[in-house]
């Protein structure tokens, strides 16, 4: 079973936070902004709506798809109509 298991809203944006749990396991990390957002440290061209990583050792199995899609509805039930994610060309499996 694949869910995402909310564990908090914080900061002054704010973002929620989910860690995704396939069987039991803690395979992934979820991050939704509810305005877009970049860090301070990425150009503007970066702001993104989600962040979301999959464990090093789990990616390129379709979990990352996965997760997405289940941060979709999350996204809408936090009122947002559309989503922009962005990825640095460095990340990845
Ligand atoms: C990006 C990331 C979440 C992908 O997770 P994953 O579980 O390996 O992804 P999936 O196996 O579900 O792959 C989904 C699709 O993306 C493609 N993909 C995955 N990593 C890729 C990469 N580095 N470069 C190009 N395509 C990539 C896969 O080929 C697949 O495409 P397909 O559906 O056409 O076959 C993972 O590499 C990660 O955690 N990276 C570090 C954090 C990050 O960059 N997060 C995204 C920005 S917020």
């Amino acid at each position: 079973m694949e869910q995402l298991i909310f564990r908090e809203t914080s900061g002054p944006l704010p973002t929620s936070e989910y860690d995704f749990v396939v069987d039991g396991e803690k395979v992934g990390f979820l991050q939704i902004r509810h305005k877009l957002s970049h860090a301070p440290d990425v150009p503007f061209q970066m702001a993104s709506h989600i962040y979301y990583e999959i464990i090093e050792e789990k990616r390129g199995q379709g979990y990352g798809a996965r997760l997405l899609a289940l941060a979709l509805p999350e996204a809408k039930k936090l009122g947002l109509k559309e989503i922009i994610v962005t990825c640095l060309e460095e990340n990845g499996i």
